[in-house]
């Protein structure tokens, strides 16, 4: 492996870009940033004190606080603090202070995995490796069904695709670092792939461009 390695990862929700960002972070042992937990976070703080979502300064003034070593994946994965994190994420001066973060994060050490939407076009545009992860709204809204199922949990098909589909244009057309694939990333459909398959697709992806580097 290369001295350094940082992974660009982005994609729609539940295209199973989390999945492979953790797995291929524990492959090449390198640490791992959930980049959609730190917009989260921002709106979790807000939501937990009653504050407006739609106040740019308050949002700004939170996202500089925010300890990417204490997000916690339980609290922040709500659909409540999802939907108010798409809120938050539209706005520059929060994207501005997160991004700032994420950067510190993938330049320390010897690399790292991020997932998100905007990572191969803003955070890191100089990452090593880029994948574009993505699935069709039917999959994923299928994988989210099922998975909120196998949790003892109920949900309706219907609204999980609309949800997905409205998160995919809000985070799709907003203006500052829409969601979108750097040109020069590796796309992964995993509309008809299993975790296993996309993993090896991944794999197989980052071992090419590596192998290139070094030679
Ligand atoms: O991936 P997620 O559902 O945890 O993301 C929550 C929200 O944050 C989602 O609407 C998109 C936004 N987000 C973003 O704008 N940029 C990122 N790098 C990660 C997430």
């Amino acid at each position: 492996m290369a001295d350094r390695l940082v992974i660009a990862i982005d994609g729609p929700a539940a295209s199973g870009k989390g999945t492979l960002a953790r797995r291929l972070a524990a492959h090449y042992g390198l640490p791992h940033l959930d980049t959609g937990l730190t917009y989260r976070a921002v709106a979790h703080a807000l939501l937990q004190v009653g504050l407006p979502l739609d106040s740019e300064a308050l949002a700004a003034e939170v996202a500089t606080s925010i300890n990417l070593g204490a997000l916690d994946r339980d609290i922040l994965s709500t659909h409540e603090v999802g939907e108010a994190a798409s809120k938050v994420a539209v706005m520059s001066s929060v994207r501005k202070a997160l991004v700032e973060a994420q950067r510190k994060f993938a330049e320390s050490g010897k690399g790292a995995v991020l997932d998100g939407r905007d990572i191969g076009t803003v955070v890191c545009p100089n990452a090593d490796v880029k994948l574009y992860v993505t699935a069709t709204p039917q999959v994923r809204a299928r994988r989210r069904h099922e998975e909120i199922l196998s949790k003892g949990g109920t949900a309706e098909y219907a609204e999980i695709l609309a949800d997905i589909k409205r998160r995919d244009e809000r985070d799709m057309n907003r203006a500052d670092s829409p969601l979108k694939p750097a040109e020069d990333a590796h796309l992964i459909d995993t509309s008809e792939m299993d975790i296993e398959s996309a993993f090896h697709a991944a794999l197989e992806h980052v071992e090419s461009v590596t192998s290139a580097k070094q030679a």
